[in-house]
């Protein structure tokens, strides 16, 4: 019986134990859609999210991924008001980055006129107590300078005939954006919906590469992580989130299952069930939970993880996918989407998480380095690095939050390791290399999108792994 047990025990494949077999190809890869669902009612532009851990997520993390069409999951091993904190930075954040360019009502015309030569502008928008009163143009101010250059800026708004008369908000920036591409307007004042002054777009802001990821108000999205058992916490976020993410080690747990039943009741957002690993777990959060509208897929497969040491449990994260995705598809429940988490280190990792049914990839490790994660830069013998570690280490178990999520905390058990990962730079340049690695594995399979992936995709296996890192001597 227990030989047995041992004996037909299955074969979990893992990243490294199967590759993509090429594909007949009859689009470039630059053509490939990577377009995604990261939930069921919220669609990403490139199929990645960030983990909520607190080495990894906060606002500028998830400020910078929504900027690139992807999101970030803001961690919550903090104080409600600090997760709260945290969202509302990047809701209130433009989805252009825009400048503080503008003049004071009561601004010298002839201090108006220095800006606008400096910043090679012809318009500019005119601000009183925060609110946007006009726009001047440079002839104007130079006509007005002539007689008196003291002369308040506000009393020739009042006058102008600079553009735009139009008010943009958040909400339609993207149309701003193409005014000031097509050159119909050249400083753009961009308002809140109350109509407060939020910043200045101009062509330098218009030309970067964004292509932000927006709710239905023109603000960038972003998630929260949540206990299932935490709907205070869910209550106060609700209003700002797009997402909640659950963030419990071992969701299939009755108890866990049941607080979730509770929470979905209680919220109007998007809830993504997690962390799970089996097909089981699936259907049981199914028939348990009312709406699911996601699931966080990938058991003791993270970088900093050890709870296989520690507690002999883990299913390798591709194989989880695949569990789950064929738990989706055999119970009616197919267009759910499946984030993918943990150990994914390279581009080839996430195309063949992707190729096994995720629908997005969860990344820790590979973000944990990049300018915007939130942990400070450390130099060490003249390198660069960042401190990265386990939401269930000791130091990040010693903040409150982490005890809901890894409850044997109770038991003293420690289920991750804190440590240090080398500085990779701006986080979209560690994106674009990966959006392209998987546009180019796709490309490979002969994908045109990550449905077209799910069907097309072939598996192969090798008795022994050599990549060609193993045959040719290590640069570095
Ligand atoms: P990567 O490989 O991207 O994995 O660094 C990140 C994911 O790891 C999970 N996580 C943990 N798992 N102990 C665990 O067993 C931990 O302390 C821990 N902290 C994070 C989490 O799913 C994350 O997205």
């Amino acid at each position: 019986m227990f030989r047995e047990k041992l004996s037909n025990a299955p074969y979990m494949t893992s990243f490294d134990d199967v590759y993509i077999v090429p594909g007949r190809a009859s689009l470039e890869p630059r053509e490939v859609d990577v377009r995604t669902r990261f939930s069921s009612s919220i669609e990403l532009l490139v199929p990645i999210a960030s983990s909520p851990m607190d080495t990894v997520t906060g606002s500028e993390l998830a400020i910078a991924l929504a900027l690139h069409g992807a999101i970030g999951v803001v961690h919550r091993n903090c104080s409600v008001d600090e997760q709260l904190e945290m969202v509302k930075r990047v809701k209130e954040f433009p989805p252009y980055p825009l400048r503080a360019l503008y003049a004071e009502f009561n601004e010298p015309c002839s201090r108006v006129l220095e800006s606008l030569r400096n910043e090679g502008l012809r318009d500019l928008p005119v601000i009183r107590d925060g609110r946007v009163v006009g726009y001047v143009s440079v002839t104007e101010l130079l006509e007005h300078c002539r007689d008196n250059p003291l002369k308040p800026v506000g009393e020739i708004v009042a006058k102008s005939s600079a553009k735009p008369h139009r008010l943009f908000t958040l909400a339609n920036i993207r149309e701003a954006r193409r005014e000031v591409l097509e050159g119909r307007i050249d400083a753009v004042a961009i308002t809140s919906s109350d109509g407060m002054y939020v910043g200045t777009l101009t062509l330098r802001e218009a030309l970067e590469e964004y292509t932000p990821l927006t709710d239905d108000d023109g603000r960038l999205r972003v998630a929260a992580a949540i206990s299932p058992f935490d709907v205070a916490r869910a209550k106060v976020l609700e209003r700002y989130v797009d997402a909640f993410v659950s963030d419990v080690a071992h969701f299939h747990n009755v108890n866990v299952l049941k607080a979730s039943r509770n929470l979905v009741r209680d919220i109007s957002r998007d809830f993504i069930a997690g962390n799970v690993g089996t097909y089981e777990a699936v259907v049981d959060a199914l028939t348990t939970i009312e709406v699911v509208h996601g699931f966080r897929v990938g058991i003791g497969g993270g970088s900093i993880c050890i709870t296989s040491e520690v507690c002999g449990a883990y299913v390798p994260t591709l194989w989880a996918v695949a569990s789950v995705r064929d738990a989706l598809e055999d119970h009616g429940a197919g267009s759910i989407p499946i984030i993918a988490d943990g150990g994914i280190r390279t581009p080839g990792d996430a195309v063949k998480a992707l190729a096994a049914g995720a629908s997005s990839v969860m990344l820790g490790y590979v973000f944990a380095g990049t300018d915007e994660a939130c942990a400070p830069l450390i130099a060490i013998g003249g390198r660069l690095y960042k401190p990265y570690r386990g939401m269930a280490s000791r130091g990040a178990m010693a903040r409150r939050y982490a005890l809901d999520r890894y409850a044997r905390i109770s038991k003293r058990i420690a289920e991750g390791i804190e440590g240090l990962v080398p500085y990779r730079g701006p986080v979209s340049k560690v994106l674009r290399e990966f959006v392209e690695g998987i546009k180019a594995g796709l490309g490979y399979a002969g994908a045109s999108s990550i449905k077209e992936l799910w069907e097309k995709a072939r598996f192969g296996r090798t008795l022994k792994k050599y990549t060609p890192q193993d045959l040719i001597p290590r640069l570095r």
